[in-house]
C-alpha cells in the first residue's frame, strides 16, 4: 500500500537566518515531501510570505485569525503535518514554547501538535549561551523535543561563536531521516523512473491454445511496490498474472514477448533504472491460427508445432543502454546458477543479474527467495528473505550502482 506524501510544517521564526529555509523548503520538496509553512510576525521582516507561498503552492499564515475559511487554523496545521520543523528558531519562541505560551499561529500549533517537534536554533552567540535558554532547551529536550544545533562559526551580527542555524542540507538530511523512521520506509527514489517486467508471457497457438510458464509475477510486483513506496515514478509491464495492480503504479498489460518487447522499450527510454524480472517465453509458436484447430480435421497442424525464437528483451535492451541508465536482470535456474548468471550479465548488457535457483518449489508462485546479486566486480550472496524484502535489497543495489 502506497502512503500519499509525508507532510513537514516549516515554522519560521525572525532571525536573519531565515533566508536559508528557502533551501529547506526546496531540498524536502525535492524528496517528496509536502511542504507548509507559518510564520511569526517579526518572520515576515526577513522575508515574505509570498515568497514561500510561491515556493510551497500552499497558503502561508502568519496570524490566528489570517484564514477565515479555517476558524480554528492552528488545529488544522497541528493536525495535518507529520513533522513540525522551526528553523530557524529563536530564543524568544523557543522560550515561548518551553513555557507552554501560545500567543499567535506559530506558538498556538506547536502547543496543539502531537507531531515530533524538531528545533533548529538560531541566534547570536550571547543569547545562545545565556543560562535561560540553556534551561529552555533542556527543558523541551526533556519533553522529547528534538534538535538540529546549532554551528559554531561567524554570525551576521560580527560575533564568532555558537548560534548559526545548520546548515539547510543537513537539516534537510536529518528531517528526511526522521521520516523515515517514522514511516518505515526511504524515499530515496524520488525523481527516479523505474521500468520493471513482470509474469509470464503467453504465445498463442491457436485461438484457445497457448505455451506459457508458472510465473506468478511476484516478484516483478513487489519490486514495482517497493520502487512506489520509495518515491519512483513506476511502469510495470505485465505479462497476465493473477495479481491486483500496486497502488500509484503505472501497469502495462501485455500478453505475448514480442507486445512486451514493444512496451517495455517505449517505458525503457524514459527509465533510470530498468528491472526484467519477467519469465519470457523463448519460443513462440510461428503461425499461430485464430480460429480454435480441431482435433480430426487439425491433427497434423496440433502433432507439430513450428516455433521460432523470441525476441530477448533484456538483451536487445540492455545493448541500447544510455549512460546513467541502470539495467538489472534475473537468472533462474536450475544448476550452475551463478556461473550461468556471470554469461547473461556479459552477454545482456546488464549491471546485475539477480540469480536463483528454480525447481523444487523454490522461487516460482512462492513468497520467499534465496538469491546472489551477480555484478561485474562481485557475487553477492543473499539468505533467504520474502520477495519483498528482496525487492528492496535489489532496488538498494540499483541505487550504489547508479552512483
Ligand atoms: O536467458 P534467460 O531467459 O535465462 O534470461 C533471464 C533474464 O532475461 C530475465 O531477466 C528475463 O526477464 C530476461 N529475458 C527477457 N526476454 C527473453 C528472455 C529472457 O527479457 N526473451
Amino acid at each position: 500500500m502506497t502512503r500519499e506524501k509525508p507532510c513537514v510544517l516549516i515554522g519560521v521564526t525572525g532571525c536573519i537566518a531565515a533566508y536559508k529555509t528557502c533551501e529547506i523548503v526546496r531540498g524536502l520538496q525535492k524528496a517528496g515531501v509536502r511542504v507548509k509553512v507559518v510564520m511569526t510576525e517579526h518572520a515576515t521582516e526577513f522575508v515574505g510570505p509570498t515568497t514561500f507561498r510561491a515556493l510551497t503552492h500552499e497558503p502561508v499564515a502568519v496570524g490566528l485569525f489570517d484564514d477565515p475559511s479555517d476558524p480554528i487554523h492552528h488545529i488544522s496545521l497541528a493536525q495535518e503535518c507529520d513533522v513540525f520543523l522551526i528553523a530557524p528558531c529563536t530564543a524568544n519562541v523557543a522560550a515561548k514554547i518551553a513555557h507552554g505560551i501560545a500567543d499567535d499561529l506559530l506558538t498556538t500549533t506547536a502547543l496543539a501538535t502531537k507531531s515530533p517537534l524538531v528545533l533548529a536554533p538560531a541566534m547570536n552567540v550571547g543569547m545562545y549561551e545565556a543560562a535561560a535558554t540553556q534551561e529552555n532547551f533542556e527543558t523541551l529536550r526533556r519533553r522529547g523535543v528534538r534538535f538540529i544545533d546549532a554551528a559554531s562559526g561567524y554570525q551576521a551580527c560580527g560575533d564568532v561563536g555558537r548560534g548559526r542555524m545548520e546548515e539547510p542540507e543537513a537539516i534537510v538530511s536529518q528531517i528526511l531521516t526522521l521520516l523515515d523512521d517514522l514511516f518505515g520506509v526511504k524515499r530515496d527514489l524520488v525523481g527516479e523512473r523505474v521500468m520493471v517486467t513482470a509474469g509470464p508471457t503467453v504465445e498463442p497457438i491457436d485461438a484457445v491454445r497457448y505455451i506459457s510458464n508458472h510465473s506468478s509475477g511476484k516478484m516483478g510486483y513487489a519490486i514495482a511496490e517497493a520502487a512506489c513506496a520509495r518515491g519512483a515514478e513506476v511502469t510495470l509491464v505485465s505479462g497476465p498474472v493473477s495479481l491486483a495492480a500496486p497502488e500509484g503504479v503505472t501497469v502495462v498489460p501485455v500478453k505475448t514477448a514480442c507486445d512486451m518487447l514493444e512496451a517495455a522499450r517505449s517505458a525503457f527510454a524514459e527509465s533510470s533504472i530498468a528491472i526484467f524480472s519477467a519469465a519470457v517465453a523463448d519460443l513462440r509458436p510461428a503461425n499461430p491460427s485464430d480460429r480454435k484447430l480441431k482435433k480430426g480435421s487439425d491433427d497434423a497442424s496440433l502433432a507439430s508445432i513450428l516455433l521460432v525464437e523470441n525476441p530477448d528483451i533484456l538483451k536487445t535492451l540492455g545493448w541500447e543502454k544510455k549512460p546513467g541508465q541502470v539495467v538489472i536482470g534475473f537468472a533462474a535456474e536450475t544448476n550452475d546458477v551463478i556461473e550461468n548468471a556471470r554469461v547473461k550479465l556479459e552477454k545482456k548488457n546488464a549491471d546485475m543479474i539477480v540469480a536463483n535457483w528454480v525447481g523444487e518449489g523454490r522461487a516460482f508462485g512462492q513468497d520467499d527467495n534465496q538469491a546472489s546479486f551477480v555484478l561485474h566486480e562481485e557475487v553477492i550472496d543473499l539468505p533467504s528473505m520474502s520477495k519483498r524484502d528482496l525487492a528492496d535489497r535489489i532496488l538498494d543495489q540499483a541505487l550504489l550502482i547508479a552512483r
